[in-house]
């Protein structure tokens, strides 16, 4: 079986939905390890009662962030894992450590990518008054939530919404497409065409997720 390692900062409602579709049986992976930055992320617990082995690197203990990525590198190749899902981590990675894991690095960002990277995205959606927004799983590259885009899930931005509202609207979809992202990863249904990501002519299941709360 594949072995995925995650890193996480805080909540971790990510990892905890990867970790619902393994014990579910519908997402064939071994989860080897999670990985904090921060000591107090709420993940750390929440793996630890799942048996998962769970590390913290305090990034403040390193002199730059080449001597951080450095030893998080160090710390996820014991593991060997084949993929490494970034659920949250909230540190920008240096090139060198994105290209040693080239093709098998991925992140959730919480936006219609290419559209609002960075921080914010759902108070920068509504005051840009779009009316579709949602969450992408993407590979990563050394651009800051950049790279090839695996899926998409979209929900419409309601007269009404605040930023909670709209982040729980996203958040229910996030939980949807990362472990299906993972599964494509896993089964190796994913591969990468011009920088474009291409599925398998086998799979089913759509790479874009029309929210069912759109009337
Ligand atoms: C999610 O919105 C994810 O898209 C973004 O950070 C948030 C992490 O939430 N990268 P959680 O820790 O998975 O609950």
């Amino acid at each position: 079986m594949k072995r995925i390692v995650i890193l996480i900062s805080g909540r971790g409602s990510n990892m905890e939905a990867l970790i619902a579709a393994r014990d579910a049986g519908t997402l064939p992976v071994n989860i080897v390890a999670v990985i904090s930055n921060r000591v107090d992320a709420k993940g750390l617990e929440t793996a630890a009662k799942s048996g998962i082995t769970t590390h913290f690197i305090n990034h403040t203990a390193f002199a730059g962030r080449e001597a951080f990525d450095a030893r998080l590198a160090q710390c996820i190749d014991e593991f060997q894992p084949d993929l490494v899902v970034l659920a949250g981590f909230m540190r920008i990675l240096s090139d060198g450590f994105v290209r040693h894991y080239e093709g098998r690095l991925i992140n959730i960002h919480p936006s219609l990518l290419p559209s609002f990277p960075g921080l914010h995205t759902h108070q920068r959606a509504l005051e840009e008054g779009v009316r579709i927004h949602g969450c992408t799983v993407h590979f990563v590259t050394p651009t800051l939530d950049h790279g090839p885009v695996i899926i998409q899930a979209a929900v419409p931005v309601l007269d009404g919404d605040d930023e909670a509202s709209l982040s729980a609207r996203v958040l229910r979809q996030e939980h949807i497409v990362y472990p299906q992202a993972v599964r494509w990863f896993v089964e190796g249904k994913l591969r990468l065409e011009n920088g474009c990501v291409r599925l398998a002519a086998d799979q089913a299941e759509p790479p874009v997720l029309i929210a069912p709360e759109i009337r």
